[in-house]
């Protein structure tokens, strides 16, 4: 096979990109390894910045995000027993959030591409790339029972954080900046009415928890854990227990969450992550499989969103006037926004989370922050600019 950008990996960066792409009139193959199913069932992030619906919405894939999309205005933090609420459009300028789960964003990709685009090949795995800094670079995959060979002007890599195409930048010229946190979420789905009409986040010394949603009658709710738990340690009413503790606020005693049937349990581990340079040759890298940041920013999926934006623009540019300018500056423009995300995932997840091994005097520091964010539209905007992100590189 032969294609101009061979894209490995069918989550939202490669599906997203290849969309662009297509839109702009560029050929590309997708590389999936698991089946569709599988990718369509996956529960992951849910927040969509206004910069990543704008995105879906130019590239046609805003139809059902804009019927079953909630749009937000704010978040509450419960810290201290009290509840404060962050305005986003106040404080930003008139910007908000959408909570929109990205398996659905996936699920609408999927189909556009299927119906319109190029190939998207589920069920092949791709093992490994060759010649990243000749003009042909060729990516291997299984297929069917049968090894194959895709050869293109450009790669890019958007197989996620256990991904191959990471290798394909040597260790010479690598850097990886990590950082693993003493801590994961146990995430569960439940047919639960959200009894709240906003997402809360919340600080207490029984850990952190955050309610979510993913639709009027669906609660996604995380608790912090220790690293290691058994989601099967973890029985329903626990979980239910658990989560009212800690979301319990003297600003509305006696609140509880709505209970229903739990769907999904399962845990997920934390981690900061960032390779650099994003690029090695023919090869690009884009989302996870450059770059982790831990949950609690809702960044992840929008950091994946703003690389294939970027990207798609440069190799749209290259095939339409033969220059490589955009793709040269590429990494570092990314860079610039992914590591601001680093450090508004890395403050929200260590001003929120209570690790059994820090002092009272730690504590007292992450409250006095709160309080900050509470009490200063300053800080509050500060918060808030970032929540809902910060506006995509011209
Ligand atoms: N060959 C082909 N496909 C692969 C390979 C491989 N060797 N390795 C991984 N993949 C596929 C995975 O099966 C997955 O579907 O690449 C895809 C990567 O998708 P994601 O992990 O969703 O990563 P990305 O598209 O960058 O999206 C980032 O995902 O983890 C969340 O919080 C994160 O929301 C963010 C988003
Ligand atoms: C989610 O809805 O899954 C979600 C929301 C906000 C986060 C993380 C996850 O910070």
């Amino acid at each position: 096979m032969r294609t101009t950008v061979g894209i490995i990996g069918g989550g939202p960066a490669g599906l997203l990109l290849a969309r662009l792409l297509h839109n702009a009139g560029v050929e590309s193959v997708v590389l999936e390894r698991r089946d569709r199913a599988y990718v369509e069932r996956r529960q992951r992030a849910g927040i969509l910045e206004q910069a990543t619906v704008d995105a879906l919405r130019e590239a046609g894939a805003g139809e059902r995000l804009d019927r079953e999309g909630m749009p937000h205005d704010g978040i509450e933090l419960r810290f201290g027993r009290r509840a404060h609420r962050i305005d986003f459009p106040a404080l930003t300028g008139g910007r908000s959030v959408m909570v929109y789960a990205q398996t659905e964003v996936v699920k609408d990709l999927t189909a556009l591409q299927l119906a319109e685009g190029g190939p998207l090949l589920f069920e092949a795995e791709v093992t490994g790339i060759d010649g990243a800094d000749t003009g042909s670079p060729v990516v291997r995959f299984r297929h069917e029972g049968r090894e194959r060979t895709l050869t293109c002007d450009y790669v890019v890599g958007c197989d996620g954080f256990h991904g191959v195409a990471r290798d394909a930048v040597p260790e010479s010229v690598r850097t990886v900046y990590e950082r693993t946190y003493p801590y994961s979420w146990l995430g569960i789905l439940a047919d639960a009415p959200p009894v709240y009409d906003e997402l809360i986040y919340a600080h207490s010394e029984r850990g952190f928890a955050l309610a979510s949603m993913r639709s009027p009658s669906v609660s996604r709710l995380y608790l912090q854990v220790p690293n290691g738990t058994d989601p099967g340690d973890w029985s329903d009413a626990r979980v239910w227990d658990e989560l009212d503790a800690r979301f319990a606020t003297d600003d509305a005693p006696g609140w509880k969450l709505a209970r229903g049937r739990i769907t999904s349990k399962a845990v997920l581990p934390m981690r900061s992550h960032v390779t650099e340079p994003m690029r090695h040759g023919r090869v690009f890298l884009a989302g996870d499989a450059a770059h982790i940041v831990p949950p609690t920013g809702a960044k992840g999926l929008n950091l994946a969103a703003a690389d294939v934006i970027v990207l798609a623009r440069a190799l749209t540019a290259w095939q339409e006037t033969g220059s490589t300018g955009l793709l040269d500056s590429y990494s570092d423009t990314c860079l610039r926004r992914v590591w601001r995300a680093e450090h508004f995932s890395y403050f929200m997840t260590t001003t929120l989370h209570t690790d059994q091994a820090q002092s009272a005097f730690e504590t007292r520091l992450q409250l006095a922050q709160l309080e900050r964010v509470a009490t200063s539209p300053h800080a509050a905007a500060e918060l808030a600019e970032n929540y809902t992100g910060l506006p995509l590189p011209r």
